[in-house]
């Protein structure tokens, strides 16, 4: 029988955890869980559960992220029932490969219960689709920050050339770096573009600019919660639904 498991612990809102997520997380033992996890989540642990913050925000990984692996691998040993929580989707932007490593290194089985990834947590709050029909027909997901700090060096012509809808993580504070990148690629200034912070979550506030404007509208608005940024024309949305956003995002 399976006691290990990596989860997928969604955007932020609990209600968007899966239904096996939920069954797993409350048969769990032991929960460790990421700081970008939301509380209400980490609370549906049963009472007595070993609650474990092994917390680390984007771009601080290496040598906390080994400590994870052992941590992880020593509460697996044990024989208890372990949960590893991870914001949105384990396998994306997650970190899972090191872990699944570790766990396979020392004969141990688990299960990966996927989560609802930020982009398409964002695409919800926008009500947008990230492919739309005729206008965006590939969907790329970018890191904006790189292992050594930074903007990794992506291949900006050929995912402007694409004109899929380009989806960055991790991108908040590099965002002017990137903007800069894609319009020195050949992407028009004028390339709708929009910036998510915390969705699904109370603090959630959309920006919408154009890949030129939206590295100063971010700038301007000192996000603290996280913040993911969708390119394309997929983005371009009618000015209706301006007020649509305004409505979810009274009513929170
Ligand atoms: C290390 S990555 C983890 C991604 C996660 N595994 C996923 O599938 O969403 C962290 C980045 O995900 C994005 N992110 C995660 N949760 C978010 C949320 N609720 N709202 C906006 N962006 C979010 C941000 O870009 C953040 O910097």
């Amino acid at each position: 029988m399976t006691r290990v498991f990596l989860v997928g612990a969604g955007p932020g809102d609990p209600e968007l955890l899966t239904l096996k997520a939920a069954r797993v997380i409350a048969a769990a033992d032991v929960v460790l869980y990421d700081s970008l996890v939301d509380p209400r989540v980490v609370a549906m642990a049963r009472h007595g559960a070993k609650l474990i913050d092994v917390g680390k925000r984007c771009g601080k990984h290496s040598a906390s992220q080994m400590e994870i692996c052992r941590l992880l691998v020593a509460q697996a040993h044990t024989g208890r029932n372990v949960v590893r929580l991870k914001g949105g989707d384990p396998m994306v932007f997650g970190r899972a490969t090191e872990e699944m490593d570790a766990l396979h290194g020392a004969g141990i089985s688990f299960e990966v219960v996927p989560g609802v990834t930020a982009a398409t947590a964002a695409a919800a709050v926008l009500q947008c689709s990230l492919t739309k029909r005729e206008v965006a027909r590939s969907l790329h997901f970018l890191a904006g920050h790189g292992a050594e700090s930074g903007l990794p060096a992506h291949d900006w012509v050929s995912l402007t050339k694409s004109g899929g809808t380009l989806v960055v993580y991790m991108g908040g504070q590099t965002l002017p770096g990137l903007a800069a990148h894609f319009i020195e690629a050949g992407m028009a200034p004028d390339m709708p573009a929009v910036a998510v912070e915390s969705a699904s979550l109370e603090g959630q506030r959309v920006l919408r600019g154009t890949i030129g404007t939206l590295p100063g509208l971010v700038l301007g608005a000192k996000a603290t919660g996280p913040v993911i940024v969708l390119i394309g024309e997929a983005l371009e949305m009618p000015d209706e639904l301006d007020d649509v956003l305004l409505r979810v995002e009274a009513e929170g």
